[in-house]
């Protein structure tokens, strides 16, 4: 991983942040996107870690001019990518109480944004592109219906898109219940989801186009 160029979305908080350290950890050279949380103090993190070039973009999935300007960005400062951590996302629970603008904005962050960002990078991405899924796309979760929509709906065009570009390994990475601000920092350290993340980015297990890795698979349940 020594000076590969990584992105990770929603690197600003829980699983991004993590995945961002475990790659400074191995000397990548990271961009890393947030929204509304300040990141400077992640970025200094990584950089203490090891990380040799840490910059940070401005995202928002749910923007069409936002996601051009970042991968625009990306793109010109590290000149291409090696791994693509397709990481941010949104959630809300209990279907019936979510507004429309809520359920919209759901799947245009999660789903289209998340598809629309990896279009624009795909040209510019040499080896991988991982992609943080959920267990909600590997069966129905009572009260995450919407967000299970839009995860299911990433892992197919995941999938598919793993057969579309062979040369590629595109992986979907999916955590169970993970402490971090969107599940009320309960359960799993985000820690073990990025320790996932990084056998997967180092080849370290052997996968088939469009892998379903399921972190209940290789980390212990809290
Ligand atoms: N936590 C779990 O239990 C769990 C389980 C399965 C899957 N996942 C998946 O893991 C991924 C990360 O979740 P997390 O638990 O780490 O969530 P989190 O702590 O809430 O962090 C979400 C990240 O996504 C960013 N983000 C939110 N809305 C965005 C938008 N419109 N455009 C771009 N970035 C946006 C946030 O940025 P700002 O904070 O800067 O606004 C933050 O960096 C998500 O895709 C989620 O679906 C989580």
């Amino acid at each position: 991983m020594s000076g590969a160029r990584v992105l990770v979305t929603g690197a600003s908080l829980g699983i991004g942040r993590a995945i961002a350290f475990g790659f400074a950890a191995e000397r990548a050279r990271l961009a890393l996107t947030y929204l509304e949380t300040e990141a400077k103090a992640v970025a200094e993190q990584c950089r203490d870690l090891g990380a040799p070039a840490v910059t940070l973009h401005r995202l928002d999935l749910g923007d069409e001019r936002s996601i051009r300007t970042c991968a625009g960005e990306v793109v010109s400062i590290l000149g291409g990518l090696d791994i693509l951590g397709d990481n941010a996302g949104v959630v809300w629970r209990r279907f019936l109480e979510q507004t429309s603008a809520e359920i919209d904005l759901q799947v245009r962050v999660n789903l289209l944004g998340t598809i629309k960002l990896t279009h624009l990078l795909l040209p510019h991405v040499r080896d991988a592109v991982i992609v943080i899924g959920s267990t909600a796309s590997l069966h129905g979760t009572a009260t995450l219906s919407a967000y299970g929509a839009s995860q299911w709906g990433v892992r197919g065009w995941a999938k598919a898109l793993a057969r579309e570009q062979p040369d590629k390994r595109i992986v979907l990475v999916h955590p169970l219940v993970t402490a971090t601000r969107m599940n009320d920092f309960r359960s799993l350290p985000p820690e073990r989801v990025a320790e996932v993340v990084l056998m997967v980015a180092r080849g370290e297990l052997d996968l088939e186009l469009g892998a379903d890795v399921d972190v209940r698979d290789l980390v212990r349940a809290p």
